[in-house]
């Protein structure tokens, strides 16, 4: 993306910025002593056990056991990435951040802010329709049938696409915007016969999707009568993943008061229609089930998030779907419930025949995710006959294990062991001796916790097959990912590739790292890749049957591969420039130990060794992974 931010710049923004500011514009504070205290903002509690220490610039939680940097608070506490936080600090403090970037990043840069300026512009274009064009008397009209206020229309900056084929192409031309640009986002579509171009979007309400900073990057278009399609959405594109994004985010996050939960729905205007009732903490999917990165988003922004769904089959699909990706997130302290609607309603007409206090009444009265999960797995069985309890049982196993290790586990399992009649600790034996399914709580995955053992690599026979051996090393997991999701060698950039050839390079010695060097090569040169491509490639040799059997290893959701191995290689890579360190500070210090005279190059990487050193030492556990980024 934008280039790496250089460590200096970090390490004099964290100097500069005083964590009493960062924490004190969330958490009231109050002095006593070196210290400053408060009301902890990751748990409820009644009395401060909530620590701000200006001299360390570090807050601590004596009661949950939060802690970290003014970066870090801002992480946790706003749901921000890691660059989003120093993007978000240097904003707060007045600071530039330099970029060390070569000219591909660079001009990757250029473009995101030029695709941010367009998008801008068609915002503002459309809502500048909605009160001028040709029209928009009719789009007015369409809006105060569905009962929104122009106070609502501003916030959410709804707007009206024309009906004509090349307003907006023309006035973004205009404004110097080309129309490949213009295409590459979205907004104008292009005839492949004839190479003509005109607006995607003609004759719609616009509802503009905004990313966590409130930066449009797509929109929702819906028809004013009962053409079809009734919804249309930009296409994926550079700056929009349909599956990452919820509409009404923003919105939600910053709308005044205190956000205790989060209600998931299904439509842009049941955000809205929410919205105007008074129940600002509406987000809607696009068009998808709630995914696994969704929930990460959301749980990031508060404990509690709803999932609401029509009273229908659709709907109820739609709950095991959501049932079954918010459970890998449910670490202790967080909630997460099921609201069914009665079938023919949506959020949107119940809200306006009943208002707010009904709607939230049944927000109250929503299933908690325990309820919803036993009658989930309960559904079609007997549970007073032994069969029915051998089979909910079974039933049960995958779902309880994809849950975090913690009370709401054990607690879950002892539900279960009460249902069925059987000892709960026998139950949680099963559960634990059951192979762990690859699915990590990302969350709780901070990279720094991967330890690979560069040095001490054990290798494990594989049962099926005795030549081809597996490892239970973290580099060859790059490899089953790659296998799984061959697309990962596209979304990588330049650094990254040669840091995986790197890691590759070391672990050639091992059957497995000779098969991920082939299967980077071949991927490579060959676009359009599959699993079973590859299986198809090697068909018959050694590396085939390797390929075999990662092809049956349970992996990660596909949605998650991406991100997490791009995670995992940096964290790998951190760890291996640590090792090579650690390796050549020893072979210096011994050769200077054994009389040898050091060169004067050979002495200044020695000091340079020893800064590093130090540095890691002074860094508090846990924080060297995101402080070397
Ligand atoms: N949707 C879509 N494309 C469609 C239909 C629906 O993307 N052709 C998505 C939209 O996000 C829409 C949601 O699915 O908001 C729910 O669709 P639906 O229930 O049909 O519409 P409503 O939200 O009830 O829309 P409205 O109240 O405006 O009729
Ligand atoms: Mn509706």
């Amino acid at each position: 993306m934008a280039g790496r931010i250089p460590q200096y710049f970090i390490d004099d923004l964290v100097a500069r910025a005083d964590i009493v500011d960062v924490v004190g514009s969330a958490v009231k504070l109050k002095k006593s002593g070196r210290n400053w205290h408060g009301l902890c903002p990751f748990h409820n509690e009644k009395t401060p056990s909530f620590t701000v220490s200006q001299d360390k610039q570090f807050y601590h939680c004596f009661g949950c056991g939060a802690h970290g940097n003014a970066i870090g608070f801002l992480m946790e506490h706003d749901g921000l990435g890691y660059v989003e936080a120093i993007e978000d600090l240097a904003k707060q403090m007045g600071m530039d951040i330099p970029r060390d970037e070569n000219p591909v990043e660079a001009k990757k840069r250029q473009a995101a802010k030029k695709s941010a300026e367009t998008l801008e512009l068609a915002t503002q274009f459309y809502r500048n329709s909605l009160q001028v064009a040709e029209g928009h008397q009719r789009a007015q009209a369409y809006l105060q049938h569905r009962g929104l206020k122009p106070e609502t229309v501003e916030r959410f900056g709804i707007g009206y696409a024309p009906d004509d084929w090349e307003l907006l192409k023309k006035y973004l031309v205009g404004q110097n915007i080309s129309e490949k640009e213009q295409i590459s986002l979205g907004l104008l579509v292009q005839k492949e016969e004839t190479g003509r171009t005109y607006d995607r979007f003609r004759n719609r309400i616009m509802f503009p999707i905004r990313d966590w900073r409130g930066k449009v990057i797509a929109f929702g278009g819906r028809v004013l009568g009962d053409e079809k399609p009734k919804y249309l959405n930009s296409p994926e594109t550079p700056v929009f993943q349909k599956g990452k994004e919820l509409y009404g985010l923003y919105e939600a996050k910053t709308s005044p008061g205190q956000l205790e939960r989060l209600l998931v729905v299904e439509g842009y205007m049941d955000v809205v229609a929410l919205a105007e009732a008074g129940i600002p903490y509406a987000v809607a999917t696009l068009g998808t089930s709630a995914t696994s990165e969704h929930m990460e988003r959301l749980f990031k922004v508060v404990p509690e998030v709803v999932f609401c769904f029509d009273g229908d089959k659709a709907g109820e699909r739609a709950a095991q779907r959501a049932l079954e990706n918010v459970l890998p997130h449910m670490i202790d302290g967080r909630q997460a419930r099921f609201m069914f609607l009665p079938e023919g309603q949506d959020p949107d007409s119940l809200v306006r025949a009943n208002g707010k206090n009904l709607f939230e009444q049944r927000i109250v009265r929503a299933d908690s995710l325990s309820e919803y999960l036993f009658r989930f797995l309960q559904q079609g069985l007997n549970p007073q006959e032994p069969e029915g309890k051998a089979l909910l049982t079974q039933k049960a196993m995958p779902f309880f294990q994809k849950i975090p290790k913690g009370i709401l586990r054990t607690l879950l399992i002892k539900k279960l062991a009460e249902l069925v009649g059987v000892n709960d600790s026998d139950l949680q034996g099963q559960i634990e001796s059951r192979p762990e399914p690859v699915v990590r709580e990302p969350v709780q995955s901070q990279p720094a916790d991967i330890i690979p053992e560069y040095a001490a690599e054990t290798e494990i026979q594989a049962d099926s097959e005795p030549e081809v051996k597996l490892s239970t090393s973290y580099a060859y997991k790059l490899l089953v990912w790659m296998v799984r999701c061959p697309d990962v060698c596209q979304a990588l950039s330049a650094d990254e590739h040669q840091q995986l050839k790197a890691i590759i390079d070391e672990n050639k010695g091992f059957f497995w790292g000779k098969v991920f060097d082939q299967v980077l090569e071949y991927l490579k040169c060959t676009p359009g890749v599959t699993t079973s491509s590859l299986q198809a490639h090697w068909y018959g040799t050694e590396t085939g049957r390797l390929l075999d059997q990662i092809a049956l290893e349970e992996v990660l959701a596909e949605e998650f591969i991406v991100s997490e191995f791009k995670e995992w290689l940096r964290s790998l890579e951190l760890k291996r420039r640590e090792y090579q360190h650690d390796q050549r500070f020893d072979e210096l210090t011994r050769k200077s130990r054994s009389g040898q005279k050091l060169t004067k190059n050979e002495n200044e990487e020695l000091v340079m060794l020893l800064n590093l050193l130090a540095k890691k030492k002074s860094q508090p556990e846990g924080d060297d992974a995101e402080v070397s980024q």
